[in-house]
């Protein structure tokens, strides 16, 4: 069936029209139908699965098997949105061969339009490489959480004058190798809004204010749905979990209290076919016992 999905190349354009770009991660069909109906317009099959899906510490755990698995479903669920998968953590970091080989992958098993890959100036060169092969590449920068036990934890990057003009260089970087957009994740604002004024690919903040192009923010902590721990720069829309566990309770009180099926879901023989086999039942007991007997292989 013929689709009008966003491309990389639409959503460059967002930028230069001032338009804002909304994505939000997903992992499986029915969550990309949803954010799909909702308008947004990047879902990110992102490595967070191995944390609020898979309940892991850290992204460390996830598997590129994994990333298929989950973007196939997305790709079956979103019809409009641009599905980007990550590049989970060891996928790309040993050698080009292997990277490229895996983000193909990506490409060929699970069709989501573009990639994800955390790092600055030094994932550059591979960027490159991915974009002359074909295929679009999102980049991270500020806290990368494939770094977390370099980092010390999510906190926030480029607070010092040196390391916020590393930063700024290394979005150049990025967007002179060709990446068709850049997370930026717990980035200071104005150091936000420096970089998005600098680079001509659209920035897609996380705890990084209100001056880039677009914002990114994960399913789970959004809906309320992960419960370990809310990041600040979160905001929850829905609280999923607490209503979630609040109807199963109730379910639990009806079927144990026996008014769970009710009559509404519940399909019985007619009432003169169950007379019938009530009364075949009282008087012939020994020939349904023979009846038995026959269908089994005992
Ligand atoms: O894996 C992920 O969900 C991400 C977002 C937090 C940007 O990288």
């Amino acid at each position: 069936m013929k689709t009008s999905r966003l491309s990389t190349v639409d959503i460059i354009a967002m930028k230069h029209k001032r338009e804002r770009i909304v994505a939000l991660t997903a992992y499986d069909y029915t969550s990309a139908q949803m954010l799909d109906a909702a308008g947004i317009d990047i879902i990110l099959v992102g490595d967070t699965l191995g944390m609020v899906v898979q309940g892991e510490e850290t992204t460390l755990p996830v598997s590129l098997d994994d990333v298929l698995y989950h973007a196939r479903m997305v790709m079956r669920g979103a019809r409009r949105a641009l599905v980007v998968a990550d590049m989970p953590f060891m996928s790309y970091q040993v050698s080009t061969e292997d990277a490229l080989r895996n983000a193909g992958r990506l490409m060929k098993e699970a069709h989501v339009g573009a990639v994800k890959i955390e790092g600055g100036a030094d994932v550059a060169p591979l960027i490159e490489r991915l974009v002359k092969i074909g295929i679009p590449v999102c980049g991270h920068l500020g806290f990368t959480p494939q770094s977390t036990h370099t980092l010390g934890g999510p906190r926030v990057q480029g607070r010092t004058v040196n390391d916020a003009v590393t930063l700024i260089a290394d979005a150049q970087a990025l967007a002179s190798a060709g990446a068709f957009a850049i997370v930026l994740e717990l980035v200071p604002a104005s150091l936000a809004e420096e970089i998005t004024q600098r680079v001509r690919v659209p920035t897609i903040g996380i705890g990084s204010g209100p001056a880039c192009d677009g914002e990114i923010q994960v399913f789970h902590d959004l809906f309320g749905l992960y419960t370990d721990f809310q990041p600040r720069h979160t905001r929850r829309y829905l609280n999923v979990a607490q209503q979630l566990t609040a109807a199963a309770k109730q379910y639990r009180e009806d079927v144990t209290t026996r008014t769970f099926p009710g009559p509404e879901q519940t399909i019985d023989l007619k009432p003169e076919v169950k007379e019938e086999l009530r009364e075949f039942l009282r008087r012939s007991s020994g020939a349904v016992k023979s009846i038995r007997a026959k269908g089994s292989r005992a």
